[in-house]
């Protein structure tokens, strides 16, 4: 990387996640400072070409890009609310996870002191930061992402999702959602099959395959919801209510916990109740969505 591109860089927080941001950002060859709230963490980074900070207050200084990335948003406000730390003309993008009305404060409490905030989420494991398999997510501005985009793409495959600081968080916190119900399905059969002598790795197979069938409906199940509209191209709730009461009734003669299964299907009772029974199963997304199922 030649001068005009690199971009000096302060990376905040050295846990698993922040040590593996300063690392790519040292690897890309972007001028890398550290600071962490116990000293020992930058060791390794320094010897890798990062400059180790004494204080905040001398990580962060106008026209530095400033990634922090800690525990939890309680933990940004102590090390950023330090008495030495002027947030005035830096760049500040908040890679700590939380949700979205945590980012939407933070947005307005940093931009009150004269920073430009983008906010973001980290939807990958530290080992494969730096790679175009780690998604990391940015809300904001569009200027201000704009003009960090190229060192931002150090970190692996960006992508911005809007001026609403709280959209990164949105998605991050969805995609926790997809990713436990996944889990958890998943679980269930493996404990059926079980009951049966079949081993958990002899059924992953065929559970996988079953998860990428159904990511394939999503595309056109989204066009639904979009419109409004649910006709059963391919089956109607009512069938698919049918089908989760074998899915109790196994488990429960099984042995196996069916609170899961009781869940869904009490939700898909109260859509046919409302008449959806003849609909298709996107037509559930009325029941996340009214107020009293929130
Ligand atoms: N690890 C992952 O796989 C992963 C994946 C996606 C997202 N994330 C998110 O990335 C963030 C960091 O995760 P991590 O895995 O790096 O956690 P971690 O290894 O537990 O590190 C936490 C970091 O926060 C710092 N910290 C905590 N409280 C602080 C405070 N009051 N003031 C200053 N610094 C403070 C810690 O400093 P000390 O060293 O002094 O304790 C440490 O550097 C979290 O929001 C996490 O949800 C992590």
């Amino acid at each position: 990387m030649d001068d005009e591109t690199a971009t000096p860089v302060t990376v905040i927080g050295l846990g698993l996640m922040g040590q593996a941001l300063a690392g790519a950002f040292l690897k890309a060859g972007h001028p890398t400072t550290v600071w962490n709230r116990t000293a020992g963490k930058a060791d390794r980074l320094v010897g890798e070409g990062a400059r180790s900070a004494p204080t905040v207050g001398d990580a962060v200084g106008p026209g530095r890009l400033t990634i922090i990335c800690v525990t939890d948003y309680r933990a940004v406000h102590e090390a950023l609310g330090a008495a030495d730390v002027k947030l005035d003309g830096t760049t500040l993008i908040n890679l700590t996870s939380g949700d979205s009305g945590q980012a939407r404060e933070t947005a307005r409490w940093a931009e009150a002191r004269g920073a430009r905030y983008l906010d973001g989420a980290v939807m990958a494991v530290p080992s494969i930061i730096g790679t175009p398999d780690a998604v990391i997510l940015q809300s904001g501005a569009r200027a201000d992402f704009d003009a960090h985009e190229p060192a931002l793409g150090a970190l692996g495959t960006v992508t911005y999702l809007g001026a609403d600081h709280g959209l990164a968080s949105l998605y991050d916190v969805a995609g926790l959602a997809m990713m436990w119900s996944v889990l958890n399905a998943w679980l269930q059969g493996t404990a059926l099959l079980g009951t049966a002598g079949v081993d958990a790795a002899a059924y992953a197979p065929f559970a996988r395959q079953i998860a990428a069938g159904v990511a394939e409906w999503l595309p056109g199940y989204a066009e639904q919801i979009d419109r409004g509209s649910f006709p059963a191209e391919v089956s109607a709730l009512e069938t698919d209510v049918r089908a989760m009461a074998h899915l109790i009734e196994e488990s429960e003669a099984a042995g196996v916990n069916a609170e899961l299964p009781r869940l869904l299907k009490a939700m898909a009772d109260r859509a046919v109740a409302a008449g959806h029974g003849k609909e298709q199963y996107p037509v559930l997304i009325e029941e996340f969505g009214k107020p009293g199922a929130r």
